[in-house]
């Protein structure tokens, strides 16, 4: 008997089936498939054949291989019983509830009482398909694996990028061939983490940002997954994501995280925009609109905290175009640097002898909201805390510290109800519209139950305090996913202040960010983190490519930086309302010095384009580069917004230089645009409109 079942729209289709009342296996996943397709027929033909040297009937690659089955690969489910002896269930049909863009699966193993669910939905808007996996026990059980609801990849496909980085380098990408065997990435650190951005893009050999076809994984989680991306001996390749392993504790109820996926034709901005669309518009609540333009004093000042100096600098800062100002660590305790006082939310009298609220009037009086830094679920050995509560701490005692510091037992209700009470108490006091939240070190354990605390916590502080924004920071980009975005609305993409780093952070997190929760901050002349000296033109611009902010001091600027930042700022502001909503499309370009992205409103009317030169061109002569998105029949105008950026070594007359340049959407995307030449880390801006 075969039961069968269709998640789709327009765009994808995605065909399951059950043989036997056994575990669903996807037949069909890609384009849309049209209507009148008999479902019947392709799950029939799913059917594969057996030869010598098998077993007598191929295992599926359910939406949980089951090694009951004799699956040969990595199986989804991985079990023991109270007494340690493995489990090997073989669940069947039980039950199935379907909504309007949704499916609930429920198969049983009844001889020893498991239930496991799927939930399965598709949000029409973003096509993006939203997939978990639950696991229901009679008897208390240790599970070490459960992977959210498994998929194939088609033979096709022969390729995959995923992600590693480190500290200022985050979201580097690696392309990979798939091989027979297991690529299986277990990040043990606790948090999301640097090194390990939970997502996967599987594509051919030939996708490009603009072409060919991807498929795109991303699980939503904060405190560590791991991926399994198999081929199998026989060929046949699956992608599974689930918590890091052996994270759970023992227990009744299982469940994963959201896995999001989507079948994409259009290459990697076909699925980016998929993401980015569904973190802005599913994911994240309670983001202020307009964006404000940030100030951070964190590389201006770091610890050395003086009220006339900070409101010298409020005041520099909002007379740049800031319109809201981040006091960064450094305000509590007895912070004076690094090796104390985390857990001790006290404002700082030596400090702040009258509190906070001299600073916060003044900023406000400057027309600026004020935001402030905590890192919550840290604690410093040399602490009040510390001292009254050392087994409030998770871990060994004899763990290694992390920048001198541990970690708070979040899933402990006395350790979330002490930060509470201490987090709430400065948040009503004050006023704050703001929280940049930090978590500097990876976990001693790696533990799920710490990473529910904390979505437990930051949703009470939420409901508590609905008005306050939230920035999820891990020493930059360290704790960056849907599960830490359905609780904040801005992440700080890095620690990289560098222009030319961040060009690439960029371009590479815009896989699956949009630019609404982007951080990107203009940094100090001379760049803490790189020691590069970049020039005020690449650092505005680059900001100006996301959720715009300053983080230098900015009494340190000249008249002509100040001048520059305060023109690019202002056109920031003049077109973030409807570039905070477009898509981000990676342009493919000829010469591999340049970073290059298309924002494209989401009616195609109106578009912006930022090319950057990262270093010497290896070729005299600039070579056009393509656009995308665009209706090839429709005209459109393009200008040069920093035209006069163009160096005197451009001694030409590109019509650019001079002119705006009227050509249809065909031409812009089948030859592209010719920019003017120049110097290296530069950045051109080439607005565009259909007329
Ligand atoms: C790490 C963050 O990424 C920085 O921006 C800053 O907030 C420091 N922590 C403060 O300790």
């Amino acid at each position: 008997m075969i039961r069968h079942w269709h998640l789709g729209d327009d765009r994808q289709s995605l065909v399951l089936a059950s043989f036997d009342n056994r575990l669903p296996e996807t037949v069909y996943w890609g384009p849309a498939l049209p209507e009148g397709e008999s479902l019947e027929t392709l799950s029939a033909v799913s059917r594969m054949d057996v030869t010598g040297g098998m077993v007598d009937e191929n295992a599926a690659v359910s939406l949980c291989p089951e090694a009951s089955q004799t699956f040969p690969g990595q199986a989804g489910l991985t079990a023991r019983s109270r007494d340690g002896s493995p489990l090997a269930p073989a669940f069947r049909y039980e039950s199935e509830a379907a909504s309007e863009h949704g499916l609930t699966l429920v198969f049983a193993d009844t001889a020893l009482d498991l239930t496991l669910v799927f939930d399965l939905a598709l949000t029409p808007d973003t096509s993006l398909l939203k997939l978990q996996t639950r696991l229901e026990s009679a008897d208390v059980i240790q599970v070490d694996w459960l992977a959210a609801p498994v998929l194939p990849v088609p033979a096709h496909t022969n390729e995959m990028i995923e992600f590693s980085g480190r500290w200022c380098a985050e979201f580097l990408t690696n392309r990979l061939p798939f091989a027979p065997g297991a690529r299986v990435r277990d990040n043990r650190t606790g948090r999301t983490d640097h090194a390990h951005f939970p997502g996967l893009i599987v594509c051919n050999k030939a996708t490009t940002n603009t072409a060919g076809e991807a498929f795109a994984f991303h699980y939503g989680w904060s405190g560590g997954h791991r991926m399994v991306a198999e081929e199998l001996a026989d060929g046949r390749r699956h992608i599974q994501f689930g918590h890091a392993s052996a994270s759970q504790a023992a227990g009744r109820h299982f469940v994963t995280a959201p896995l999001y996926a989507t079948y994409a034709p259009g290459g990697f901005n076909g699925t980016a925009v998929r993401f980015q669309r569904h973190l802005r518009d599913h994911i994240v609540t309670g983001a202020r609109t307009p964006r404000p333009v940030h100030y951070n004093c964190w590389e201006a000042v770091y610890f050395d905290h003086k009220l006339d100096e900070l409101k010298a600098i409020a005041s520099r800062a909002a007379e740049l175009g800031a319109e809201r100002f981040v006091l960064d660590d450094g305000w509590f305790g007895r912070r004076d640097d690094d090796t104390s006082s985390l857990g001790d939310w006290i404002i700082d009298a030596r400090k702040y002898p009258d509190g906070l609220t001299p600073l916060i009037s003044h900023v406000n009086a400057l027309g600026l909201e004020f935001g402030i830094w905590f890192e919550p679920e840290m604690i410093n050995e040399d602490s009040d805390l510390y001292r009254a509560h050392p087994d409030w701490v998770l871990g060994p005692t004899d763990q290694i510290r992390g920048r001198q510091q541990l970690v708070l037992d979040m899933a402990r209700e006395d350790v979330r109800a002490y930060l509470y009470d201490q987090i709430a108490e400065v948040l009503k006091n004050n006023d704050i519209g703001y929280i940049k939240w930090d978590h500097n070190r990876v976990l001693p354990v790696v533990e799920a139950a710490q990473t529910d605390g904390v979505y437990q916590f930051l949703d009470r502080l939420r409901t508590d305090f609905p008005h306050v924004e939230i920035e999820s920071c891990s020493s930059g980009g360290g704790r960056i996913d849907f599960g830490i975005l359905e609780r904040t609305q801005r992440v700080w993409l890095s620690d990289s202040n560098d222009a030319l780093e961040r060009q690439r952070i960029q371009h590479d997190a815009a896989l699956f960010l949009p630019a609404s929760v982007t951080g990107s901050h203009v940094g100090p002349r001379h760049c803490h983190t790189s020691g590069r000296t970049l020039d005020m033109r690449l650092r505005a611009w680059t900001a100006a490519q996301r959720h715009m902010g300053f983080e230098m001091d900015p009494r340190e600027l000249t008249d002509d930086e100040a001048a520059t930042l305060r023109k690019v700022t202002g056109w920031w502001k003049d077109n973030r309302n409807w570039m905070m909503h477009t898509d981000i499309l990676r342009l493919d370009s000829p010469d591999p010095a340049i970073i290059a992205e298309q924002q494209l409103a989401g009616d195609g009317g109106r578009f912006v384009v930022f090319a950057a030169l990262t270093r010497p061109s290896d070729q005299i002569l600039p070579h056009p580069i393509r656009l995308t998105g665009l209706d090839p029949a429709s005209i459109y105008r393009l200008t040069l917004a920093n035209r006069d950026e163009a160096p005197r070594l451009s001694r030409g007359m590109p019509l650019l230089k001079t002119q705006d340049l009227q050509a249809s959407g065909q031409y812009l995307m089948s030859h592209g645009v010719t920019l003017p030449w120049r110097f290296p880390e530069t950045v051109f801006v080439l607005e565009g409109r259909r007329i």
